[in-house]
């Protein structure tokens, strides 16, 4: 298959671009690089062992995707482009439902002009909005979104379901992703958070840098069983290979399906915090902190729908997620910036 992966150079992205790439396929990295480093490209050139077909293009401009789909003929695009920082859509509203449904919106018309009929896209766990009855199931009904982000997934979501609906040889997959931590076992790529991170495995490889000087751990009084806040974490490679089972189902499957991509197994701060000291054999320093407004007590996948579609489930486990994050951090004490 050939793909279109939009936002190709981001963590998931390019950890995805690595597992096409090793499954055989031919992958395009599109990106304007606004929230991700060229250095990734290197990167990636080295770990697959041949140039990455790559065009800088902002994936919401109209004439510079019609030029790519003319230049290249797609079987599918996995589409990742798109603004993720929570806190930063509350403040920034505007800027992300114009960039993230201006993205879709445009791929959409260009896969249509183009005959391009399957697309993968990257949601998120967020779009259940806060559900307490976790492990959280495809077919359960969303309350409503907490924050501008993850309404953007939401909608996007819509945008697909309709569009496959009024194109029925169209197929697309919606992916809700958990919590996604680790790196590539070659330490060569992995996440690179600008400023403070606000996610816990970013902040906790920072801490243990020496770059932070100790881990808030934001809230001990939830109902869990250590009081800390309980996530289903899963490995980016694994999340990757998810991509890419879920691209082979499309090519013969018309249709929409919404699929978690979680482990189903909730592990709690503290959890993450003890199981990252011991694999690392590091110490990280924290602090009971308030609770972070907006948090949940507990979040999982049920994650069987991926394996009786897709055959995929995930594999690896939380000391290889601790392990491949710390060799990123320890190798990249400043991501690409380096
Ligand atoms: C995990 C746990 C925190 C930081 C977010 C987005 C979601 C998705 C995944 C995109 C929680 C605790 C965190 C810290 C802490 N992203 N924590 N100290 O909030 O589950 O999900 O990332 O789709 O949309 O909302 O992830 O890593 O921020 O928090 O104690 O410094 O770690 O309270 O219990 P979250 P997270």
């Amino acid at each position: 298959m050939k793909i279109l992966l939009s936002g190709g150079a981001g963590f998931i992205g390019s950890h995805t671009y690595v597992e096409l790439t090793k499954a055989g396929h031919e992958a395009v990295i599109v990106d304007n690089l606004y929230n991700a480093s060229e250095k990734v490209l290197e990167r990636l050139q080295v770990i697959t062992g041949k140039p990455v077909p790559f065009i800088k293009a902002d994936v919401a401009d109209r004439s510079a995707m019609r030029a790519v789909f003319s230049e290249h003929k797609f079987d599918a695009v996995i589409h990742f482009a798109g603004y993720k920082a929570v806190g930063e859509s509350v403040q920034k509203p505007i800027e992300y439902y114009r960039n993230n449904l201006d993205t879709t919106l445009t791929l959409c018309e260009c896969m249509r002009e183009a005959g391009v009929k399957c697309i993968v896209f990257s949601s998120s766990a967020t779009v259940y909005g806060p559900l307490e009855t976790s492990p959280l199931e495809e077919s359960m009904a969303p309350e409503d979104c907490t924050n501008p982000y993850a309404w953007t997934k939401s909608m996007n979501e819509r945008i697909l379901l309709d569009a496959v609906h009024a194109m029925p040889d169209w197929s697309c997959a919606l992916l809700r992703y958990f919590n996604p931590i680790g790196a590539h076992e070659s330490g060569l790529i992995g996440e690179d958070p600008v400023g403070i991170p606000n996610n816990l495995m970013p902040f906790i490889t920072q801490v243990a840098s020496g770059k932070r000087e100790k881990l808030s751990v934001f809230g001990n009084d939830y109902n869990t069983p250590d009081g800390t806040g309980v996530r289903d974490y899963i490995h980016v490679v694994d999340l990757a290979r998810g991509h890419v089972a879920a691209c082979e189902y499309l090519l013969t499957h018309p249709g929409a399906e919404i699929i978690n991509l979680g482990t189903g197994i909730g592990y709690s701060v503290l959890d993450i915090v003890n199981t990252f000291m011991r694999v690392n054999n590091i110490d990280v320093p924290y602090v009971i902190a308030p609770r972070r407004s907006g948090d949940m007590d507990s979040y999982y996948a049920d994650p069987s729908k991926a394996k009786a579609l897709l055959g995929w489930q995930a594999e690896k486990t939380l000391d290889d997620m601790c392990r491949d994050s710390w060799r990123w951090q320890s190798n990249n004490p400043n991501g690409y910036r380096d």
